[in-house]
This record gives structure tokens, C-alpha cells and sequence, in this order.
């Protein structure tokens, strides 16, 4: 699927409090769709965010609907489809909010590219959502590929791993020529780039990184950073950092860059472009031989960036509440309910209603929704998160409802899933930020490790890792009248249910727009 007849879609520049209006015309034959401002608050516009079942119906073939909105923060954010699974078939760009001419940002740069990491499928969208909805289920596996700006390319993964002259007589096909890497762009000797680098992944969790240059970075969701430089860059999907990469090393010959699969075991070969210095032909291949990136299961190298990047820039520390209203502690785990295969949080696995919830709630329709609220906590003296959870979740389309205004903790409890694994989840929340308070191995426990948050200096952030085995605890403000999303960004997992929902003060939300409806 394509935006404009590309995908991905064009990249849409704006300032800061600039108002963005995009018109979608849906001209999918056959389906349905819905476009999300990911990182975009949608202060004022909660009907604006894009989300089908959520905040608005789908846009029906043939149909039109306008999107208006406020960017009100600068900062490297996307777009893209948020109707079942449909982000796997390629509907996604980027969307860059620059900061208004005179403001200053704290680094400097010469110039700035953008970049956006992906992974895809051979299998449609719709033989995916199948399979993860039967009985048994079956995943949708490892992607074929992973892109770079929408490139990439296929080959037997062993291939990849042999590069020069395997036995195996499929890795000696010579690749077409179209085939070649495609050129990251030309950069000049001595000067400073900010890459803005964003994931939007179906599944992958990545790791990205240019031979030979280093990278600080300075900016991560749209937000300034204590800067710290890496060799390379774990990012996971509906992330975005900008990085500062310096044009310094010998300018006579070219460069990989790559992004890795990690968190899954490897089976797809990695993404290759060219970094190229002005005066070189920008397609010569490095003279090195493909990097073959880090371990895919060294989780302590992931948890330790993530940890180094979660403290604000100095003079953008932006304070957070001292104590929370109210705390959810949500524990992840997988459920057998009613013979298929979920994802559940404290043993809810969310269904959308078929109404919206925003629309259902501003009309007062009764029994649109489950009124019974989720569970705000689990057993956590006694649960063992080494084990596969009991089977005893349900589904429902249960609302979490939150005081307006309120300062709410959440508490991301990894577990081990059915397949007794435990797996990486970027959880992505919409309508807000949040302070990332900590990043924990093991179990949480409430009395010792909120003792043990960042209160001084913690960076906003959105979406946030849950590490494998580990915790996560994030605070936010519901400060944003509306009905928002807070999920695991992986598209088959959301598909299998791992989202809850939040309303807050949806009775101050302006009249509704007829479109969304
Ligand atoms: Cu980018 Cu609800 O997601
Ligand atoms: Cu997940």
C-alpha cells in the first residue's frame, strides 16, 4: 500500500505550532483505513488521532477524511496506518517538526537527513491476521527483509552470513543489478549531520549503526537528551532518535550503514546502505565486508542503552510529579481464551468495540463497551514470571477511567510467554508522554522500587522498552480530555489484544466532528 504512490509516504515538514491538515483518500478497493499522527499529542483534537475503533471509524473505500491538528512540540514523529494490522503492509512516513526559526536547540549541526527503518513481509497483511487469529495459531514469522528508507533487500539469510563465495549454490546467484545497495546519502568532509532515525517496525527490534562513525545522540521522541555517544543505535519500533554523526573519517571510499535484527533470534539478512563522501561514486560497495552486528541476544547491552538515555538533558529537565494519584502495575502475559492465542494485560485481552469509544461515550450509548473496569494491579507476591501464565485471561473492551489531571504511574511487568520465552515490547501511548522512571531486571516490587525511580532528572519518552524479564515504570499527566491508546507497538501482538485503553475528562472534549463517525 502506498501514500502518493510511494511508500514509505512522503515525509511532511512542519514548525512547531504550525497546523497540519492531510486529507486521506482512501482508494483501497477492498478496505478499510485510518492514518495515526504517532507522537502528535492531538491537544484539543482527540478525534484527530487516527485510531479506528478508538477514536474514529474507519475511512471506508471511496471515502475521504481530513485530519487537523497542532504540532506543538519539535521533534521526529510518524505517520501511519492504525486500522488492524495494516502498518505490515507499508502505509507509514515521517513527520519532522522543526523547532521555529530563533529558538535554539541545545547542539549545533550543519545539516540533517532523515531515516526510516522498517521490516516486511512477503505474506499480505490479511494472511498474517489470519493465521495469528487460528487455531493452532501461526506467528507470522521473521520478516524477509528489513528496510532502509524503503529499500532492502532479499536473499537467504545464510547467505548473508557468507558473503563471499558460499557452497550453497543459491547464495551464488548473481543479484540483478537494481539489487546494490542504495546510497544513505553523500556526505561533505568536516561537517555535522543530525540523522533523524526512526523505526516503525512491525515486529523487529533493531540495531542500527554507520562503519566507523560514531554517533551522539541528542534527541530521543522528541525530546533534548543528556547526550551520550554510541557506536550504535538499539531502537525499537515507533522510536526515533536524532543522532549527530561528524563526516571525519578517511573521505576517499565509502561506508556501510545497517540495521540489525535483535531480540528475535536472527533470520533475516540485514538492511545495507551507503554512507558516500562527496567526490566518490556513492554506489562503489565499502571495502570492508558487510557488518555483521551485535549479538541478537545480548539483552544486558540493550537494557544498559536504554537506562544511559533516559536522563533529560540538563537544561531541558522538565520536572515530574513527585507522587502519583494513582499506580497500575500491568502485568504481560500470553492466554489461551476461547481456543485462539492473546496477549493479555492482568488477564484482559482488549477487543475494540464496534462503535468507537470516543464517539460512544461523547453519545452516552449504553453498553458499547464493557463497563466492568480492567484489574489496576496483579498478584505479584506470588506470581512466578519465569513460568507460562495459567489460562485463565478473558477478552473485553474494558476502560481504565482517569481523574482529569491525575498523575498516573504504570508499571510494564515482563513475563515469559507460552512458548516460554520472553520477549521485547515497546509499549506506545497515545495523547501523552511520559517520564521514564526506571528500566528493572526481575520482578517489581512496589515497596522497594519506587524508592529506587528518577524523580530528579528523567527524560520524557514515548514509546518505552519492556525488556525481556524485566519492568518498566513510566508517570504521565492526564492532563489531555480524549481516548487514548496505550499498546505494544508490534503489530501482531496489539492484533492479539496487548493494548488497554484510557479516558480521561472525555466530557470536556468538544463537540465531535461529523467525519469521525
Ligand atoms: Cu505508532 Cu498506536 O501507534
Ligand atoms: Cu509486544
Amino acid at each position: 500500500m502506498t501514500i502518493n504512490g510511494e511508500s514509505p509516504g512522503p515525509t511532511i515538514h512542519a514548525t512547531q505550532g504550525d497546523t497540519i491538515v492531510v486529507t486521506v483518500h482512501n482508494k483501497l478497493e477492498t478496505e478499510n483505513t485510518g492514518i495515526h499522527w504517532h507522537g502528535i499529542r492531538q491537544i484539543g483534537s482527540p478525534w484527530a488521532d487516527g485510531t479506528v475503533g478508538v477514536t474514529q471509524c474507519p475511512i471506508l473505500p471511496g471515502d475521504t477524511f481530513t485530519y487537523r491538528f497542532v504540532v506543538d512540540r519539535p521533534g521526529t514523529y510518524f505517520y501511519h496506518a492504525h486500522y488492524g494490522m495494516q502498518r505490515v503492509a507499508g502505509l507509514d512516513g515521517m513527520l519532522v517538526v522543526s523547532a521555529p526559526d530563533g529558538v535554539a536547540e541545545p547542539f549545533t549541526y550543519d545539516e540533517e537527513r532523515t531515516i526510516l527503518l522498517m521490516d516486511w513481509w512477503h505474506k499480505s497483511v490479511y494472511e498474517q491476521a489470519v493465521g495469528l487469529a487460528s487455531d493452532p495459531l501461526v506467528f507470522v514469522g521473521e520478516p524477509q527483509s528489513l528496510l532502509i528508507n524503503g529499500r532492502g533487500v532479499f536473499e537467504p539469510f545464510h547467505c548473508s552470513r557468507a558473503p563471499n563465495g558460499s557452497s550453497d549454490a543459491a547464495c551464488n546467484v548473481p543479484r540483478p543489478a537494481g539489487c546494490a545497495p542504495r546510497t544513505l546519502f553523500t556526505a561533505v568532509p568536516g561537517k555535522t549531520y543530525r540523522l533523524r532515525v526512526g523505526s516503525l517496525t512491525s515486529l523487529s527490534a533493531l540495531n542500527f549503526a554507520i562503519e566507523g562513525h560514531s554517533m551522539t545522540v541528542v534527541e530521543v521522541d522528541g525530546y533534548y537528551v543528556r547526550p551520550v555517544v554510541v557506536d550504535s543505535l538499539y531502537i525499537y519500533s515507533g522510536e526515533s532518535y536524532s543522532v549527530l554523526v561528524k563526516a571525519d573519517q578517511d573521505p576517499s571510499r565509502n561506508y556501510w550503514a545497517a540495521s540489525h535484527v535483535v531480540a528475535r533470534e536472527r533470520n533475516t539478512t540485514s538492511a545495507m546502505a551507503i554512507l558516500s563522501y562527496a567526490g566518490n561514486d556513492p554506489r562503489a560497495p565499502p571495502p570492508t565486508p558487510r557488518p555483521v552486528g551485535p549479538a541478537w541476544d545480548d539483552v544486558t547491552a540493550r537494557v544498559e542503552q536504554s537506562r544511559s538515555l533516559a536522563v533529560a538533558h540538563p537544561d531541558h529537565v522538565l520536572p515530574v510529579p513527585p507522587r502519583p494519584d494513582r499506580a497500575l502495575l500491568l502485568l504481560n502475559t500470553q492466554n489461551r481464551i476461547g481456543g485462539h492465542t492473546k496477549w493479555a494485560i492482568n488477564g484482559v485481552s482488549l477487543a475494540f468495540p464496534a462503535t468507537p469509544y470516543l464517539v460512544s461515550m461523547k453519545r452516552g450509548l449504553q453498553g458499547a463497551y464493557d463497563a466492568r473496569p480492567p484489574p489496576e494491579t496483579y498478584d505479584f507476591r506470588s506470581y512466578d514470571i519465569e513460568r507460562p501464565p495459567p489460562a485463565n485471561g478473558t477478552v473485553a473492551s474494558a476502560v481504565y477511567r482517569l481523574a482529569l489531571g491525575s498523575v498516573v504511574d504504570l508499571v510494564l511487568q515482563n513475563t515469559v510467554a507460552l512458548n516460554k520465552k520472553s520477549e521485547t515490547h515497546p509499549w506506545h501511548l497515545h495523547g501523552h508522554d511520559f517520564w521514564v522512571l526506571a528500566y528493572g531486571d526481575g520482578k517489581f516490587d512496589p515497596e522497594r522500587d519506587t524508592a529506587r525511580f528518577n524523580l530528579r532528572d528523567p527524560v520524557m519518552k514515548n514509546p518505552v522498552a519492556l525488556h525481556p524479564k524485566g519492568r518498566t515504570a513510566v508517570r504521565f499527566v492526564a492532563d489531555n480530555p480524549g481516548v487514548w491508546l496505550f499498546h505494544c507497538h508490534i503489530e501482531a501482538h496489539v492484533y492479539m489484544g496487548m493494548a488497554v485503553v484510557f479516558e480521561e475528562g472525555v466530557d470536556k472534549v468538544g463537540r465531535l466532528p461529523k467525519s469521525i463517525m
